[in-house]
């Protein structure tokens, strides 16, 4: 340890005595003897504050977490200018995190960045016990069994139909096929055959105003500035309800039934009152899932690719489950042919514990709540600070994770079970308890159909270095082009 490194090391020591000794006499002070208080989580600030930004920008997300758990514990609070923002390392320790009620805990107005983009009739625009109804109502259209089962077929069509296009061998960006191919399924299984048929081109165009101005740092900061990047987005969300509306009126009075998504949010959606769901808040759900599923959806694919076409082994093994498909039902590929994927399954779990779509989750505390590290410290966590969850870290944690940095899809084999080691909170990809992603057996049913499709029918080599994550994105995405060369060829099943 050299010089500097040493009188860092006093500093931060000498600080965090000195914070721990004003705390003490505050307590006194404050509450007499008659009190016993829960120590808050020990604080990095000053000195320690610039070491962890410093080390934040240089070495990741996932080196600082590693490196002040190792200092501090499994709980801390990093303070800068008057915001104090706790981490909560560890699966064990996510109960209130993922399971408070929202009085206590939620997003409060982290994500009001969205209210804009798809209106104040759904989503973070809307009281939580609408919300949870909203939720409903799309897990009821979209990943109930009975309408995944719906959705499977016109998604595998897409599927077909996309590859279809590709010549005898060639060299594509996975990322752009794979964005291209699951707006078509979005269009398709959410909004139905008449837009995807008649209107992709504008929808897909609007889409991408929306969501690459609401989401650029300018919007998520100042949702409400007059800037130009809040012009165009505001500009495209109203084209764009403009269109859905007319399409939820002329199906409303047409009484024509269709299978998607679309109509079961007009038809199905009732909310505890007996009350349905109006255009607006229709619209505006149809426009949160396009929006939710879009990137994330989009990057999973690829990572999952990226990942299978670097490990020869996994490789293999997916390919080999394919064999097994083609003897048993030739290419006749749906819902419960799908389900039978399980190494692919594992496979795709496994990109995303290494690629989750969201490195860390907050919350907002709203209500004092302690924990209890695996240690047996305890602490309260004071109203008013934000807390973190960091997925990133704890989906590498070499005592739940057999060498974290290997991609290892059987770790999720019904013989390892990796995820259940550290309870309920231990893969978070999707989230998890009251905040679980309603979409996600419909993003495996997706991600299944086009892997299953290509492992099938192509042969495919990456011939870029496995890709970088960006993490400039709102939702970390592989960096730049992930190119890959492809020769269409039957998989040989003997
Ligand atoms: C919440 O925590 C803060 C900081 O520890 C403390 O000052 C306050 O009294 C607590 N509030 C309640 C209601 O316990």
């Amino acid at each position: 340890m050299d010089v500097t490194n040493s009188a860092v090391w006093f500093t931060v020591s000498f600080v965090l005595i000195a914070a721990i000794a004003i705390k003490i006499a505050k307590g006194r002070t404050m509450f007499g003897s008659s009190r016993c208080t829960m120590p808050t989580p020990p604080v990095v600030d000053g000195i320690s504050l610039i070491r962890f930004l410093h080390m934040l920008l240089t070495k990741g997300l996932r080196a600082t977490i590693h490196d002040q758990h190792k200092r501090m514990g499994s709980v801390f609070t990093v303070s800068f200018f008057g915001q104090k923002l706790t981490f909560l390392v560890g699966p064990e320790i996510l109960s209130h995190f993922y399971q408070g009620p929202d009085s206590e805990i939620s997003h409060g107005n982290m994500l009001d960045f969205m209210i804009p983009m798809f209106g104040k009739e759904v989503g973070y625009g809307v009281d939580f016990t609408t919300r949870y109804e909203q939720i409903r109502f799309y897990i009821d259209a979209l990943t109930r069994p009975s309408k995944l089962r719906v959705h499977v077929g016109p998604m595998i069509q897409e599927v077909e139909g996309y590859f279809a296009k590709w010549g005898q061998d060639g060299i594509i960006d996975l990322k752009h096929e794979f964005s291209m191919l699951l707006m078509l399924i979005s269009s398709r299984c959410l909004l139905g055959k008449e837009v995807r048929n008649k209107m992709f081109d504008e929808i897909h165009t609007l889409f991408h105003e929306l969501d690459s101005n609401g989401m650029s740092l300018s919007s998520v900061l100042f949702p409400y500035a007059p800037t130009p990047a809040n012009r165009r987005r505001d500009r495209a969300r109203s084209k764009l309800s403009e269109i859905f509306t007319e399409i939820v009126r002329s199906r409303r009075c047409s009484n024509q039934v269709e299978e998607d998504v679309l109509q079961n949010l007009i038809d199905d959606a009732k909310y505890k009152d007996g009350r349905s769901t109006t255009e607006g808040e229709v619209t505006g759900m149809i426009m949160l899932l396009i929006f939710g599923g879009k990137h994330t959806s989009t990057a999973a694919t690829t990572w999952t690719g990226a990942r299978l076409l670097s490990s020869e082994r996994s490789l293999t093994a997916v390919a080999e489950e394919q064999k097994q498909i083609v003897r048993k039902y030739g290419d006749h590929i749906d819902y419960n042919v799908l389900l039978e994927m399980e190494t692919l399954r594992c496979s795709i779990k496994e990109a995303l514990r290494m690629h989750p779509p969201a490195a860390v989750d907050f919350r907002k505390v709203h209500k004092n709540f302690t924990v209890e590290t695996k240690e047996g410290h305890k602490y309260e966590i004071p109203r008013g600070h934000t807390v973190a969850s960091p997925i990133l870290f704890n989906s590498n944690l070499p005592h739940i994770y057999k060498d974290p940095d290997v991609y290892d899809p059987s770790r999720f084999s019904r013989e390892r079970q990796e995820d259940k080691i550290g309870g309920k909170f231990t893969y978070a990809a999707f989230s998890c308890g009251r905040h679980t992603c309603a979409g996600e057996a419909y993003t495996y049913m997706q991600i299944k159909a086009i892997w299953s499709h290509l492992l099938r029918n192509f042969e495919l080599k990456l011939i870029y270095p496995f890709p970088e994550t960006d993490w400039g994105k709102l939702m970390p995405e592989p960096k730049g082009k992930v190119m890959v060369s492809y020769k269409r060829r039957p998989l040989p099943i003997n």
